[in-house]
Parts: C-alpha cells; structure tokens; sequence
C-alpha cells in the first residue's frame, strides 16, 4: 500500500491522495481577470491525479498583485474570469480546487520574472507598495509604505471579501498566503517588521495581521471549505522567523480553526542563502507537525515519486506539493502511481493509456522510474 496514494482529510475536504499542485504564480492575467492560459494551465492540472489543484497566489485588491499580471480576486470581473475556468475544471477533473489568496506587499508593483525580477519604473505604471515598515524588498525596489490602521482593516475586508467570492465559485479550499516575503510574511518576520505598535514587535504581535485575516476568512466562509495557510519555516537570516516560531504560529492557526498547513521558506530578502537540495524544507514541515495535530504539506525540490512516498510514510509529513516538479511532468501521478503499484483516476478521454491496457507501456522503460 503506497503511503502517497492513501486518502486523507483536509477539515470537511476528503482528498484521494497526498499529491497537491503548489500554487503557481502564471503572470498572465489581464486586469487580474483569468485568460485562456489558466484555463489550459489549470485544466490539465485538474486532470492530472492529483487530489488537490491549489490556483495561483490571487490579489485580494489590486494593489496586492506582484505584477500588472497576476491574477486577483477582488471585482466581479475577476470572479467572473475564474468561474470559467473553475467551471471546466469541475466538469472534467477529478481533483479538489483550492485558491490562495495573497497580498503582495512591499514585493508588489514588479515586473513579470522574465522581464528580470524589479519594481517598475516611472513610466511603467508603477503603485504605492504596503509594508509593516517602510523598508524595500532589496536594493533598487521602492520604499513601501507603513500600514496605517486604515489600511490594516481594510486588509482584513478585503481578504474576507476575497474568501466570500472563492466561497460563490465553489472551491473546496481557501489557503492564506503567508510565506515568500509577501505582506502577511512582512508582518511575521521580524527582519522587516520594525512597528512599534500592536502589530509589532514580540511574536505574538507580529501575528496579529495574519491571524485577524485568517480569522475573518473563517467567519466569512463558514464551515465546509477548508481553510489551510502557507507559512515560512525558516526566514534563512540570522534574526529572522525559525522553525519554532513557525510551529507555534501553526498551533494558533489550528485553535483559530485552520485545517492544514504547507511549509515553505525563504523569500523575505533577495540576499538569503538559502541550502538547496531535495526535500530541503522536509525538515521546517516535520518542526511544525510535531507542535500541531492538523496535516501538514511539505514543499521544494520534491521530484521522485519514491522520495514523495518516503516522505508521506515516514510521517515527516502528510501530503507534498509539487510545482516545478508537476510543471516538467503534468502525468506525474500516473507516473507515479505506475512506480509504487498504486491506482489513480484518469478522464475517461484518456483511459486508453492506463499501464493495463496500453501495448505501448511495456516499451517505455525505465525513464519514469
Ligand atoms: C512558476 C512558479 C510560480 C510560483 N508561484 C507561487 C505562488 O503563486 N504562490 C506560492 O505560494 N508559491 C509559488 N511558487 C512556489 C511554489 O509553489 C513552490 O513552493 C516552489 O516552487 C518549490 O516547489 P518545487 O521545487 O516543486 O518547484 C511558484 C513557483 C513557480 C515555479
């Protein structure tokens, strides 16, 4: 029995497997408004055997995009662009649909990554970027504004507004963004947030933001979506956020009601050095599932499916997100599925491929292995 292909629940969401699509960023929204590339994107992921599809990171208010081309949640436009394509996911994929929602913070009013990672210009339509404190992302960004308390309730609003709307498209799962040095990990870190306020300072006031906002999805949705959110284990800079803080941020989103955590790291500043390797965030997961009792996903350079299997047997943690991962190989739950002996769901349009009754499978190799 292979431990990646077992069941698990999120909360009220029953997932057939531990595989989930990290959310991934596609900077190909117009407006914020979904386009066909999500719908091509999204829907062969939706397709792919794996049991939960996370959305890309989704703006909360214009002004939380990285770009003039992320994908927001924030006007009946928006919504309207992804009912389309949540709609075709639906309807021909097995899989759960998840949406992470996000602000940008001081990384926002950026470039698309293939136009090199940096804030626009002057005469590139430019915005006012939002920070704990007025301090850039790194040298050559724009100096963000402190979060007035204005702005700090209208954040909430507009996190729970964002939630009511993925609630209306019938995603089955909501995950707070709170990791790679966006808005909600400004607040928790305290290399960048330097208030002197109640929002500010000690750990628990550093948590503040992230938990009113969790707190007002939660009232905004209701029971039945689960509700997860991504945090950082590790800030990699002397100073910064640890695994323990990490565990003890996930013990207070589990008493507000979370129903799972996903573990990543890194992203606060351009100049952290970071030890890459596979697996190399396995162990902040493992810090924060021993403090909590919700599941925990595990994220980064995850690429075999016996590694995958290892991970979820050993209990170091209970599901894995993929994304460069499931980008490289979109049938890498068949595939996997086919190398630890396990079964997984294919749309009837793609049945004649099934290992059992594909001539072709024997001729393959090993290359999948
Ligand atoms: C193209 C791309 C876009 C990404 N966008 C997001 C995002 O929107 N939200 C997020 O939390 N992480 C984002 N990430 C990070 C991934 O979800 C994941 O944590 C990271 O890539 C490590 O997993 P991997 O080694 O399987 O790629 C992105 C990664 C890639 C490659």
């Amino acid at each position: 029995m292979s431990a990646l292909f077992s069941p698990i629940e999120l909360g009220p969401v029953a997932l057939a497997n531990r595989i989930v699509v990290s959310p991934m960023c596609q900077y190909s929204a117009i407006h914020g408004d979904a386009q066909d590339w999500h719908l091509a994107h999204l829907g062969q992921l939706a397709v792919s055997g794996a049991a939960l599809v996370m959305t890309e990171a989704a703006a909360v208010e214009p002004e939380g995009r990285i770009s003039h081309h992320d994908l927001a949640l924030a006007s009946d436009e928006n919504e309207a662009a992804l009912h389309r394509v949540i709609g075709f996911c639906r309807r021909h994929g097995g899989a759960k649909l998840g949406i992470q929602l996000a602000h940008a913070g001081r990384k926002g009013s950026a470039h698309v990554p293939w136009m090199g990672q940096r804030g626009l210009g002057p005469g590139e339509d430019p915005w006012e970027t939002l920070a704990p404190s007025p301090i850039p992302f790194g040298d050559g960004w724009p100096t963000p504004r402190a979060a007035t308390d204005e702005d700090l309730a209208r954040l909430v609003t507009a996190h729970a507004e964002a939630a009511r709307r993925a609630k209306r498209l019938g995603f089955d799962v909501i995950e707070l963004h709170a990791a790679h040095g966006y808005l909600l990990h400004e607040f928790l870190s305290p290399i960048s947030n330097q208030r002197t306020d109640a929002y500010g300072g000690s750990l628990e006031n550093r948590m503040r933001l992230p938990l009113e906002i969790f707190e007002a999805i939660r009232g905004a949705v209701g029971p039945g979506i689960a509700l997860g959110a991504r945090i950082t284990g590790s800030d990699w800079l002397p100073g910064g956020i640890t695994p323990a803080e990490a565990a003890a941020l996930g013990q207070e989103l589990e008493r507000r009601g979370c129903h799972y955590l996903d573990v990543t790291s890194g992203g606060l500043v351009p100049h952290a050095k970071i030890e890459i390797g596979p697996g190399y965030q396995v162990p902040f997961a493992e810090a924060v599932k021993r403090a909590v009792s919700i599941p925990v996903m595990s994220v980064g350079l995850i690429v075999r499916p016996d590694q995958a299997e290892e991970i979820v047997a050993s209990g170091r943690a209970d599901l894995v997100a993929l994304a460069r991962t499931i980008l490289d190989d979109p049938r890498w739950p068949w595939h996997a599925a086919e190398a630890l002996g396990a079964e997984v769901a294919r749309p009837n349009q793609y049945q004649r491929a099934a290992p059992a009754v594909w001539p072709g499978q024997s001729y393959k190799g090993a290359a999948n292995a």
